[in-house]
């Protein structure tokens, strides 16, 4: 059985305070589905100290290079040493507002497996693109760049989560059934390379994800858990959330 995930990423939001909340909370829900806390780097060391042991702690970026002068970047060592084990890695919005094309992303991917870091590789179309019908030609190409450069087990003990661009922070979600079928192509295609690595792929679902709407989405069968931005900053929402992912 493929394990589940709910990841909250926290993009530049949140303060010690919630740090504590979610702590609290946190501790009713390290069983069923991993619970994993993505808030910006300020805020990983308080997080490491307060998230009960079981609650994932990750990233939101990385940088592709090891260290030297790299002004405001942080390099996947020091990810590992402020407790992280995850790191989200081509994130849309690192995509279009920091302009971080495929080779990047995979050399970031690469940075991050290589320090032994669990990447989160998001994937997603953006509207004009879904409407000229190339939603599986984006998405293939951006899986494609990170098997290229990091070869045909690059998804083995990984992540990837499919965010269509259009819903994440739009209040408008992508369809259960429509989710599923992007699901259903990104674990075909990293299965043409390894089989075995893509059955117990978690590929989860981003794109504004709420308590009302988690329940019909990982019912599908490739939804594999979820990751929320504006509902991760409730934590009760992300606690409901996390039940749904636990009961589907
Ligand atoms: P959202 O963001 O849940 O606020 O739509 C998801 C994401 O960007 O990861």
């Amino acid at each position: 059985m493929r394990r589940k995930i709910i990841a909250g990423n926290w993009k530049m939001n949140g303060d010690a305070d919630l740090v504590r909340r979610i702590a609290e909370h946190a501790a009713d829900a390290i069983s069923g589905a991993e619970l994993v806390v993505c808030p910006p780097y300020t805020l990983l060391p308080t997080a490491a100290s307060h998230l009960p042991t079981g609650v994932g702690l990750g990233a939101q970026d990385v940088s592709e290079y090891p260290a030297g002068a790299y002004t405001g970047e942080v390099s996947a060592a020091m990810l590992l040493e402020a407790g992280c084990r995850y790191v989200i890695v081509g994130h849309s919005e690192r995509r279009t507002l920091y302009g971080e094309d495929n080779a990047r992303v995979a050399a970031k991917y690469a940075a991050a497996r290589g320090a032994g870091l669990t990447p989160i590789l998001c994937v997603g179309e953006t509207l004009a693109e879904r409407d000229a019908q190339r939603t599986e030609s984006v998405v293939g190409e951006q899986i494609d760049a990170v098997l290229e450069a990091v070869g045909a087990t690059a998804f083995s003990d990984a992540v990837i989560a499919y965010e269509p661009v259009w819903a994440i922070g739009t209040g408008r979600t992508a369809a259960p059934e429509q989710a599923q079928q992007v699901h259903a192509f990104i674990r075909a295609r990293v299965a043409e390379r390894d089989p075995e690595g893509a059955a117990v792929l978690p590929i989860l679902y981003g794109g504004s994800v709420k308590p009302e709407n988690a329940a019909e989405l990982f019912a599908q069968e490739d939804i594999d858990g979820g990751l929320i931005g504006g509902a991760s900053l409730d934590s009760e929402g992300f606690l409901a959330i996390h039940r749904a992912a636990v009961g589907g």
